[in-house]
């Protein structure tokens, strides 16, 4: 107790000892093995970029190349396709599904795949939309694609019970496997920890770029080298036009030597809130709307394509080698100012109404500055992408639905 106090003080974190003394004894020492396994020299570096969240500033941004699907002739499409469906026909090929965010734009009680989307013929989960696309690929190419699961502390046992009741919407079990991703701790505006009524510290997942970490700590990386799988689709729950497998972005990415490529769909105007990729300080990068100027967003090549107009869908592939080389580096955390319930020193709760914490996550798309280059494939917005991130207006189900109900003709 002696220990815990000095470096609860000697961290500022001193108001934990206020809750130890209303704890009883359970709560107590769940709070004590909790505090053991905070790292607090990397807490303290937290907080500092809290309120200082620019990356970008004095950074070298450039323009980076991509190819625009529908300008490849006929012969070229056919040999991207060759070389991705002999990637997929030999079982080298795997699917990740970033289902770890908290959805709280959303606001859906429940993991976020687990959402029923209105579409016709007849409502479908985002799941059930995922695991649809991946059975015809499965069909179309004789194989049964592994599916990987990314899941997170706060969701993971609903999103298991969730394919359990739903018998894995048709997927061979056997072939899906879940891991969590990590968390990190709320901190309040003044750097201290939040605790929970039920004397938890307060936790929240910790961005989906520690996807890489999480897949080489849960063993997925070892599992998919077992299997021989050589390339790996990641993408997103949340986008009911997912598609997990593509040959011409395999083709591509393998045709330019490169070990990541990515999807994008071209910004509808200049000013569009999305992040795009870019080289930053010569490396592969996406950067977000708000950090580029008015005369970058709007800067036009010589054939009047956007200089910066290629969107992240996070439709992203990578080598087996990639994967692993990123999960051993430790990606930056961003911060992000969010609403965290929390109970006080006196027990009394709190439901704030307005942002009063700090949440830290890292990006998936950080880990893409760990190679020179990568493959970008411009495809169709109407053909890809159907986000469902808002509750109502731009990128909510409405909208999906919609692009959704257009694009199958149903
Ligand atoms: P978003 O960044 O849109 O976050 O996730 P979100 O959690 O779904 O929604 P908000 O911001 O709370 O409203 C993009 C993709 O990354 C996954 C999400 O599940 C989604 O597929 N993700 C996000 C994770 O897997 N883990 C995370 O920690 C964050």
């Amino acid at each position: 107790m002696e220990n815990l106090k000095e470096v609860l003080l000697k961290n500022h974190q001193d108001h934990l000892l206020k809750y130890l003394e209303i704890a009883n004894e359970d709560e107590k020492q769940k709070m004590i093995k909790q505090i053991d396994n905070i790292d607090f020299e990397q807490l303290n570096k937290l907080y500092k970029i809290s309120k200082n969240n620019n990356f970008n500033t004095n950074c070298k941004i450039e323009h980076s190349s991509f190819v625009d699907k529908s300008k490849l002739t006929i012969d070229e499409l056919e040999e991207l396709k060759e070389v991705g469906k002999n990637i997929i026909k030999s079982g080298k090929y795997a699917v990740v599904t970033m289902a770890g965010g908290q959805g709280t734009r959303l606001g859906h009680d429940g993991p976020k795949g687990t959402f029923l989307l209105n579409v016709n013929p007849k409502p479908k989960y985002l799941f059930e939309l995922i695991a649809e696309g991946l059975i015809r690929a499965n069909k179309k190419y004789n194989i049964t694609l592994n599916w990987y699961i990314m899941t997170s502390t706060e969701n993971n046992d609903k999103t298991v019970e969730f394919f359990k009741e739903h018998e894995y919407f048709g997927y061979p079990k056997e072939s899906i496997m879940f891991f969590e991703q990590g968390n990190m701790p709320f901190l309040s505006e003044e750097g201290k920890l939040l605790v929970d009524d039920s004397f938890n510290i307060k936790y929240a997942a910790d961005g989906n770029g520690c996807i890489y970490k999480s897949m080489l700590k849960d063993g997925v990386i070892d599992d998919m080298k077992n299997k021989g799988i050589k390339w790996i689709f990641v993408g997103s729950v949340d986008n009911a036009l997912v598609n997990m497998v593509d040959t011409v972005l395999i083709g591509l990415t393998i045709k330019e030597n490169n070990e990541i490529g990515s999807r994008s769909i071209v910004k509808s105007n200049p000013h569009e809130p999305v992040g795009v990729f870019c080289k930053k300080n010569g490396v592969p990068a996406v950067i977000e709307y708000s950090e580029i100027s008015k005369e970058m967003a709007e800067a036009t090549d010589d054939d009047g394509e956007l200089l910066y107009g290629e969107s992240n869908i996070m439709a992203h592939l990578y080598s087996i080698d990639a994967i692993e080389k990123i999960s051993k580096h430790d990606l930056p955390y961003h911060s992000a100012h969010k609403k965290a319930p929390y109970m006080k020193e006196n027990g009394e709760l709190v439901n704030p109404t307005k942002p009063n914490a700090y949440k830290y996550e890292a990006f998936i798309f950080d880990g893409f500055s760990y190679f020179d280059n990568m493959s970008v494939l411009r495809v169709k917005r109407e053909e890809n992408f159907a986000p469902i991130k808002n509750k109502e207006g731009n990128d909510s189900p409405e909208t999906a639905i919609k692009l959704y109900n257009n694009f199958w003709h149903v």
